[in-house]
């Protein structure tokens, strides 16, 4: 057992208590290594609740399960993300996907695409220009097609500032110069510059809370499923249940996107690989 002199002393068991938690609500895999991460995150917790140490924060933690939960989620969830991370798959959904899936789906005039473990929102809102360059490239064909992008996340804090849809301009790289003019209002904030998404892409998406370890309740089925940097948390047993999902909930034909380090290679066989980290439904 370790001594542990900090603000919060944290035993070897607390740990252990807290990745328990962790892994059976989230399916997030938190490591020896993701102590100091943990400590840190958690001890914010700690002082607004007013506790001296791990055993009372957990206390609370197992005793106002409601309450304390969601924060200790939002606590423990990693929410890095970009405008148009991993440019490639959007150019991919734009000249190869969308013309394929919106040929597809004639009889219907419907397309969803799902941006699962959204964060703040960038990935959405790139999801949404990208679509939007398609549909006025193609205005005439589909005008009236009914198009959503479902952006979800377990994180309650990520998901209001998605949905809130206001960006610092620095931290908005990712962005063309063309694309913040046509796609966002900016407002002088003093200091600081902020970017505000246009009713234009804003009403393509649909912001909800989703834990994906448990039920989902849309009814209708997928497109095109962005899910990037958000298994690499989970273990391969939670990754194999969760791509079979996808594999139902998606079309044919029906596209997956994931993370630049992360791979379907012994976890599923039911998407063939397109290289890029790009995959297609097969069965
Ligand atoms: C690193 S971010 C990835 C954001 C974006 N997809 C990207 O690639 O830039 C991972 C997100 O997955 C979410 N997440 C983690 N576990 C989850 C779960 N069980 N259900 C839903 N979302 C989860 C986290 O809250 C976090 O916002």
């Amino acid at each position: 057992m370790s001594h542990d002199l900090r603000e919060f002393p944290m035993t070897d068991s607390n740990f252990e208590h807290i990745r328990g938690v962790a892994y059976q609500r989230t399916g997030i895999v938190l490591g020896d290594h993701k102590r100091e991460m943990v400590y840190s995150r958690l001890a914010r917790r700690c002082r607004v609740l007013g506790v001296t140490n791990f055993d009372e924060y957990i206390h609370i933690l197992e005793s106002s399960e409601a309450d304390e939960l969601s924060h200790f989620v939002n606590s423990i969830t990693t929410n890095l993300t970009s405008f148009f991370r991993e440019g490639h798959h959007f150019e991919f959904l734009l000249e190869t996907v969308l013309p394929e899936v919106f040929d597809a789906n004639t009889a219907t005039r419907r397309v969803r695409i799902w941006s699962a473990g959204c964060s703040t929102g960038e990935e959405p809102y790139s999801l949404a220009i990208t679509v939007h360059k398609f549909l006025k490239k193609n205005v005439t064909r589909y005008k009236g097609w009914d198009v959503k992008i479902l952006a979800t996340d377990l994180d309650s804090n990520v998901l209001s500032h998605g949905r809130h849809g206001v960006y610092r301009v620095a931290g908005s790289d990712g962005l063309s110069a063309e694309d913040r003019r046509e796609y966002f209002d900016e407002l002088d904030q003093g200091n600081e510059h902020e970017l505000i998404a246009k009713d234009k892409i804003r009403s393509l998406i649909i912001f909800n809370r989703l834990n994906l370890l448990h039920k989902w309740p849309m009814k209708g089925q997928f497109d095109v499923i962005f899910c990037r940097n958000v298994v690499i948390y989970f273990d391969k047993e939670t990754q194999k249940v969760l791509f079979d999902r996808y594999a139902n909930i998606l079309k044919d034909p029906g596209y997956l996107m994931i993370g630049h380090s992360e791979n379907l290679h012994r976890v599923t066989d039911r998407f063939k690989a397109l290289g890029g980290t790009r995959y297609k439904k097969v069965c």
